[in-house]
């Protein structure tokens, strides 16, 4: 088999780590031989993954490589560009542990008077954290640290995070998407379940935007990436492709051509201190270096507070010992009897893995650029190695590979079952749809979830996901972060299933479906479209308006 060009260099130590205190003994050699990289080699051709990027901190140590391509031959550019350790990717939602690791520098600081973790949010933006009339409570006492730890109550409504907002359709802020909340329903009691929810860390983003006076970017970059010398990490586009570095293209598999496909970029302002990092490996080497040696420029108390567990995420982590628990942005478990950090992040077409434990002074980080493909063939990466260091036999390690296969089946196989799984009590043989399809179609508004313009489906949309149906009303959303297609497939009576898509990614691997109910008024024409978004379970109903 032609292997593809790699890359590999060990990286050194920086001067500055001689005064700090380092956990853990060094390396015995590199970790990323030959042997691990054919490893690697396979599991991208296996997993379908173009590209990803690897480093490895062990003790003093550290490694780092490249494997497969950044960018795909295109008709601008015929041949591919590799990975190296230094190629940028999108870091997604990997960005959340510098929001929290950034406010605990400023909580340090002592320049805003009275902050902590225990800071109601209302109080910092009290015109812009204004919830839904039933949350009185909720408005008045969620904290940083809710939102920080998914433990506010809200469920993700990611759906509902739109780029423009406003008559004057001006360009999305995070105060925007902040003020949407007020329009949003709360699924569970605060403090009582976690619910992962990448709008409350853009509320934080808000929040500490407010305080400091200045962009968050901003923030990172004096707070953080300055001192540790990450100058290869940004937190927009635009700086990004101005960098030095390459930025890795996105890509997607589109199964039934058995091609990538190229995903263009996206800008990152709205994503902020929820998603919005975009970096190479060998910076996330200085960050998890930071981490592990309790480093500077984190305080001591900092640090802890960012490790200290907040929530029981629901089930034992797989492959863990112990229940998996949710500290400031950092998931934690242990694993034979060590501790373990991680956090991943996925952004349309690009899968990141970062993980560390301190008591071994070791953490790997993996950066790739295929959408949640590679973050599958991350975690295999990561765990071979962090099973090779404690010496674990094969017999005792858990299986990524067949995990990934199996989350892969179940997806498709969830999507397969959609229409039994959410209206198990449908009518058999189902009744007909009150009106002509004709008259569902138009624009229906909801002030938080925007437009949703349905037309007819004419016949040239793919099939509805492995469906063998037509989808028989779409939606096509462009006007927000998660561009998205809607396709109506009908149940029985006024009751419907809507698949989503990602409209960049449509190869099914984040299709999700959700219950839809159109009523019809008085009127004889259809007045609201109710849909429960059931991503990670029931987002509450959100309730359009027919406008026209
Ligand atoms: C990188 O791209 C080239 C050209 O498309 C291809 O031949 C090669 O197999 C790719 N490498 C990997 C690891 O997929
Ligand atoms: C990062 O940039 C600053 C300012 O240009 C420079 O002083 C510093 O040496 C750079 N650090 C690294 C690791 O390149
Ligand atoms: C929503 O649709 C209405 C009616 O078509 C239009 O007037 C309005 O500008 C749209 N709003 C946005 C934010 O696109
Ligand atoms: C069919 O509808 C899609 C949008 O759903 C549109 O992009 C396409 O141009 C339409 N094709 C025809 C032939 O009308």
């Amino acid at each position: 088999m032609r292997l593809p060009p790699i890359c590999s260099l060990g990286l050194g130590v920086p001067a500055v780590l001689a005064t700090q205190k380092v956990l853990g003994v060094g390396g015995k050699g590199n970790p990323l031989d030959d042997d691990f990289n054919k490893f690697a080699i396979d599991a991208l051709g296996e997993f379908h993954v173009t590209g990803i990027a690897i480093a490895v901190v062990d003790g003093m140590e550290s490694w780092a490589a490249g494997y497969g391509n950044a960018t795909l031959p295109s008709s601008q550019n015929g041949d591919p560009i590799p990975v190296t350790p230094s190629t940028l990717f999108y870091c997604g939602s990997t960005t959340k542990a510098f929001t929290a690791a950034t406010l605990s520098l400023m909580i340090d600081s002592g320049i805003y008077p009275s902050l902590s973790w225990q800071t109601p949010i209302s109080t910092l933006i009290r015109d812009d954290f204004v919830l839904m009339d039933p949350y009185t409570w909720e408005q008045n006492h969620l904290t940083l640290e809710d939102a920080l730890s998914h433990r506010t109550g809200f469920p993700r409504h990611d759906k509902s995070l739109g780029t423009f907002y406003g008559p004057d359709h001006h360009k999305a802020t995070v105060r925007d998407l902040t003020r949407s909340l007020r329009w949003l329903p709360m699924v569970s009691e605060p403090r009582t379940k976690w619910r992962y929810c990448n709008l409350m860390f853009m509320v934080v983003s808000h929040a500490m935007q407010t305080l400091t006076g200045q962009w968050l970017g901003t923030t990172f970059r004096e707070r953080i990436w300055a001192p540790l010398g990450m100058n290869s990490t940004y937190l927009s586009l635009e700086d990004a492709l101005a960098g030095p570095e390459h930025l890795a293209g996105g890509y997607y598999w589109d199964y039934d051509a058995e091609v990538f496909e190229t995903v263009s970029f996206s800008g990152l302002d709205e994503a902020s201190g929820a998603g919005g990092v975009v970096s190479n490996v060998l910076d996330y080497t200085k960050w998890i270096r930071c981490l592990l040696n309790e480093a500077t420029p984190l305080s001591k108390a900092g640090h802890e507070a960012i490790k200290t567990p907040r929530m029981a995420m629901s089930g034992n982590g797989k492959g863990y010992d112990s229940p998996m628990l949710y500290a400031l942005a950092w998931q934690t478990s242990t694993y034979k009897g060590h501790r373990v950090y991680t956090h991943s992040g996925g952004m349309e077409a690009y899968g990141a893995e970062v993980y560390f434990l301190p008591d071994l002074g070791y953490g790997v980080v993996t950066l790739g650029n295929t959408a949640l493909t590679s973050n599958y063939v991350g975690n295999i990466l990561v765990w071979k190695l962090i099973n090779d260091k404690l010496g674990i036999p094969e017999s005792d390690r858990f299986d990524w590979a067949a995990t990934a296969k199996q989350q892969l089946e179940d997806i498709v196989s969830s999507i397969d079952n959609a229409v039994e799984r959410l209206y198990p009590d449908r009518a058999d043989p189902p009744l007909p749809h009150l009106l002509a399809l004709e008259a569902y179609t138009g624009t229906y508004f909801h002030p938080a979830y925007q437009n949703l313009t349905i037309n007819l489906a004419n016949g040239s949309e793919t099939d509805i996901h492995r469906h063998n149906t037509k989808p028989r009303l779409r939606a096509v959303r462009e006007d927000v972060v998660w561009q998205n297609t809607f396709d109506f497939e009908h149940v029985s009576g006024e009751f419907w299933v809507v698949f989503i898509n990602m409209l960049k990614v449509p190869n099914g691997l984040n299709e999700e479906a959700a219950k839809a109910e159109f009523r019809v008024g008085a009127t004889g024409r259809p007045e609201q479209l109710m849909i429960e978004f059931m991503e990670e379970g029931s987002e509450g109903v959100i309730e359009f308006e027919k406008i026209n």
